[in-house]
């Protein structure tokens, strides 16, 4: 049975973007740093060789890849990045977008993609379905946090960047007042970055 992970880039001070993101700077001022460390080393990933990591980096990176069966995303990110043009780095993956309004044209070359206009736990059961017994990524703030409260989540595999941004876009400012209890399953210490990867607890 597959799980559900967030697996995300976020700053020391919990930024998964820094302030004024738009489509020239998609991760704001300064929030490129938080993708360093898939683009700084000698090793290319064997899933697209755009992705230059080290060697450490690039086992957390490449074996996550293959368990991923469906990607589920915001559609702020969706927009800023211009759907990636039809074509996401994590090529035949489909990508269901949550949003409240479909777009009227996109495009789709190596990358099929569904518009979710009925919220978070459809994307979730539609993903799942598709994923076919593969995890379902979850890639943006917004669905993360939704996914957090009502109780969706699996696992969290989060990537942190040294920096501290400052301001932007929060991963953790929108999931209430409960606690969630986490168990540290895997701790990396990548080069330029640190991997946490936390199941979540009942
Ligand atoms: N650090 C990283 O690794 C990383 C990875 C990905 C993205 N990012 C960054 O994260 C930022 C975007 O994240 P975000 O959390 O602000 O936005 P997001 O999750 O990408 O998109 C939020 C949008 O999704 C739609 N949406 C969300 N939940 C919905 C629901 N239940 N029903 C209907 N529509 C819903 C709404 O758009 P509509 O109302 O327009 O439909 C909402 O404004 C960007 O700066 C991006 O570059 C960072």
């Amino acid at each position: 049975m597959g799980k559900v992970i967030l697996d995300i880039s976020i700053s020391v001070d919990g930024f998964v973007a820094g302030p004024d993101d738009q489509q020239q700077q998609p991760l704001g001022k300064g929030g490129d740093a938080l993708h360093d460390w898939l683009f700084s080393g000698d090793y290319p990933s064997r899933h697209n060789d755009m992705f230059k990591l080290s060697r450490i980096n690039k086992d957390i990176f490449d074996r996550e890849i293959p368990n991923v069966g469906a990607m589920i995303v915001g559609r702020r990110t969706f927009d800023l990045v211009n759907g990636w043009g039809g074509s996401h780095p994590i090529q035949g993956v489909p990508i269901f977008v949550v949003t409240h309004e479909e777009p009227e044209t996109y495009l789709e070359h190596h990358t099929s993609f569904t518009f979710v206009t009925d919220g978070v736990e459809s994307a979730i059961q539609q993903a799942k379905a598709t994923a076919n017994g593969k995890n379902v990524g979850i890639g943006t703030a917004s669905i993360a946090q939704q996914c957090i409260k009502a109780g969706f989540l699996d696992e969290m595999h989060l990537h942190i960047a040294p920096i501290i941004l400052g301001s932007g876009i929060r991963l953790f400012d929108q999931i209430g007042e409960d606690q969630i209890q986490l168990e540290s399953k895997r701790v990396v210490d990548g080069s330029n970055v640190v991997h946490l990867i936390y199941r979540l607890l009942d």
